[in-house]
């Protein structure tokens, strides 16, 4: 794994580096495969990234869109990921439907929805076995308490091995997520990460020890390449441990 790291000035541009090195990576991607594999990233971060993808001019055929975890609620919810960044920006620029792959959430049975999603995966890879497939590029965001995903604290989620998609809980509530091996397999993870918030979890996500039960976002070391973008909000007290 190779780890960068970058601390912007301010959210403005966080999201504009977050465009540049998606770009770079998605038009990689496109260069050496014919394609692009993108999971997407929900709340509330990622939104201004996906809303300047509408004025990039990309081979939009060749990019294939999915998410890393969605709120269990149907995809007309105001919680929805996949409403987010079909709003913000996939009904904007002329991706087939059929390069569009949202996590289900219909069946009223999360663990069944997660199954039926790992089929859906299974056969757009073409991956039957006991593998996983290799993701160009996974695009995150991290919680004020360090999870990632829906992979949150002390949670069932974070020791699921042998799944690509599983069931994520926040407080109570059902999520699914792609599952911390999936995320690993990739070629590329991108944390992005604002606000004074997410301080206290990230000097967490970076110390040297910590738990990780507690912290899930330490959990994602994919086998790729790891970046984390962050704000100087989010990230000006572990200038120091990153500098080390
Ligand atoms: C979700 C996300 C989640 C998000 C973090 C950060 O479904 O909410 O996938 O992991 O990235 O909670 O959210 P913000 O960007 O809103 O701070």
């Amino acid at each position: 794994m190779k780890k960068f790291v970058e601390i912007l000035p301010d959210k403005l541009a966080l999201t504009q580096r977050s465009l540049e090195l998606l770009l770079t990576k998605i038009n990689t991607a496109i260069e050496q495969r014919g394609q692009c594999t993108i999971a997407l990233a929900g709340g509330n971060t990622p939104k201004p990234i996906y809303e300047a993808l509408v004025n990039q001019s990309l081979p939009w055929q060749q990019i294939q869109v999915f998410w890393g975890d969605e709120r269990y609620v149907a995809p007309d919810h105001p919680d929805s990921n996949q409403k987010m960044a079909r709003q913000a920006w996939l009904e904007k620029v002329d991706i087939p439907a059929t390069n569009i792959h949202p996590m289900p959430t219909a069946a009223k049975n999360p663990q069944l929805d997660a199954q039926n999603h790992e089929q859906e995966l299974r056969q757009y890879f073409k991956i039957s076995e006991a593998d996983f497939p290799i993701f160009d590029l996974i695009l995150l965001g991290m919680g004020d308490d360090g999870h990632t995903a829906s992979l949150f604290p002390y949670t069932e989620a974070l020791a699921v091995q042998d799944s690509w998609v599983t069931v994520g809980n926040k407080d109570g509530q059902p999520r699914l997520t792609f599952t911390v091996p999936l995320i690993n397999h990739a070629r590329c993870v991108i944390f992005v990460v604002a606000g004074e918030n997410k301080r206290p979890a990230l000097k967490q996500v970076f110390a040297t020890e910590a738990d990780e039960q507690n912290y899930p976002s330490r959990l994602i070391q994919p086998q790729g390449e790891l970046w984390w973008l962050l704000d100087s909000a989010a990230g000006v007290e572990i200038k120091e441990q990153i500098s080390s």
